[in-house]
């Protein structure tokens, strides 16, 4: 059977050199199987005729909001409604600008704010364009909000210089369809909760204790799992990060609020992935004003926090529980430790200490410790590849669980 019998593909084009390499992308994935339709913006009518699509999709080409699309009744909602993914390709920086913020003035990006189908944006510019602050900024706001981008190539531009912002090859975008058609949704219908960020425990009205988590392994975990189609609640302590689009997010301060906001969601989650830095320990005695400096030291009663993962594991019913390991030394065995102690399905032990992996960086060194003693280690890789581990894990325990294992 060919790989895309069946889906509904909206290729949205907008003006610009690579367009005619869209022609090639429409073409392929009508022999893929696909039922193809495309919209162009009128700028891209300037590089490629309508006619041509239309010769090549054996659908009507849609331009203008009021004009061509005879055969569609409300024309942007017959084409949102039709997609099962859109591709935006080439995608210009203006689109970028648009759709980031949800302005729609013509065909292409009313029918982009109308749809509910993933997006798949491949940009295409002069590099400056591609790299200037308000492009990055938009592209970042669209992948926050679950739209897959494409990276451009590099190579010779149209403009004449040779850098990043190139179209990539019809074949590579192609591909990404296929892969997003194969995808596997296994997560639909499955609750995750998951913690990010770090606690803060106040001392007096402008001081508190805290630690250097910015919230990254447990934002792209939350990501993970909510594009393998799981619901996602993210209870976040501190951090600067924008939460990913589509979860519930609940943001806390102290130990204690996490604490709440985790038992209110346990009885209903299927699973727990605990990646926050929870403060052991707080001050015995909050000072309702400014400690004043005066004395040479001072002396702050620790009392220590609830350990919150080790009620979980107490209080554990079906759900699947996953915990982080912090640590600088003896880390497999300390991990270990916590495995057993907070009644846990698996560990993540990562050695904070280590170049390149734990709090505030973008990679991380890992290794998953399972019940039955089985390890597995990680090299370097971006929290977002781990964290696809991660889910791909925690979805092997929660089907053992539903198939009885
Ligand atoms: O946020 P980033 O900058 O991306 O950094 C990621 C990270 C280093 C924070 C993350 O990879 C990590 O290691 N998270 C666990 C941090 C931690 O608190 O580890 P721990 O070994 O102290 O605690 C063990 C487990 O018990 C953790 O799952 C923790 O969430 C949980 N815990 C700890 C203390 C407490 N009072 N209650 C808890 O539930």
């Amino acid at each position: 059977m060919n790989e895309l019998e069946n889906k509904n593909v909206l290729i949205c084009v907008t003006g610009g050199i690579a367009t005619f390499k869209i022609v090639e992308v429409a073409s392929r994935l009508k022999k893929l199987g696909a039922n193809v339709r495309v919209v162009m913006t009128k700028a891209a009518t300037e590089f490629v005729s309508p006619r041509t699509f239309q010769e090549i999709t054996r659908n009507t080409v849609a331009v203008e909001m009021f004009k061509d699309a005879a055969d569609f009744n409300v024309a942007h909602i017959t084409l949102a409604n039709f997609a099962d993914v859109v591709l935006i390709a080439p995608a210009t920086a203006n689109f970028l600008a648009k759709a980031a913020h949800g302005i729609a003035d013509d065909l292409l990006t009313t029918t982009i704010l109308a749809t509910v189908a993933p997006l798949i944006v491949a940009p295409s510019m002069n590099t400056n364009m591609f790299e200037n602050p308000a492009t990055q900024e938009n592209l970042k706001i669209l992948a926050n909000r679950g739209v897959k981008i494409i990276e451009p190539a590099t190579g010779e531009l149209a403009c004449g210089i040779s850098g990043k912002g190139r179209l990539p090859e019809p074949e590579d975008i192609c591909e990404e369809i296929v892969k997003f058609f194969a995808a596997k949704k296994d997560l639909r219908g499955k609750k995750i909760l998951v913690t990010a960020g770090g606690t803060v425990e106040p001392i007096d009205p402008v001081r508190y204790i805290g630690n250097r988590s910015s919230g990254r392994m447990g934002y792209e975990v939350a990501r993970a799992a909510r594009n393998h189609g799981a619901e996602v609640i993210l209870i976040s302590g501190r951090s600067d990060l924008e939460p990913p689009a589509n979860v519930k997010f609940v943001r806390v301060e102290t130990a204690e609020q996490m604490r709440l906001s985790i038992l209110d969601e346990y009885s209903a989650v299927d699973a727990v992935v605990m990646t926050a830095a929870v403060s052991d320990y707080r001050v015995k005695h909050f000072s309702t004003q400014k400690i004043k400096k005066s004395a040479q030291s001072i002396i702050l009663e620790l009392v220590k926090n609830p350990d919150i993962l080790k009620e979980l594991g107490n209080l554990k019913k079906s759900q699947i529980l996953v915990g982080f390991a912090a640590e600088t030394e003896n880390v497999i065995n300390y991990a270990r430790g916590k495995l057993v102690e907070k009644n846990l399905d698996f560990i993540v032990a990562n050695d904070v200490s280590a170049e390149g992996a734990g709090f505030s960086v973008d990679t991380n060194i890992i290794s998953i410790i399972y019940r039955d003693g089985k390890m597995e280690n990680f090299p370097k890789m971006t929290k977002a590849e781990l964290a696809e581990k991660i889910i791909h894990r925690l979805t092997n325990f929660l089907d053992a669980r539903f198939s009885g294992q």
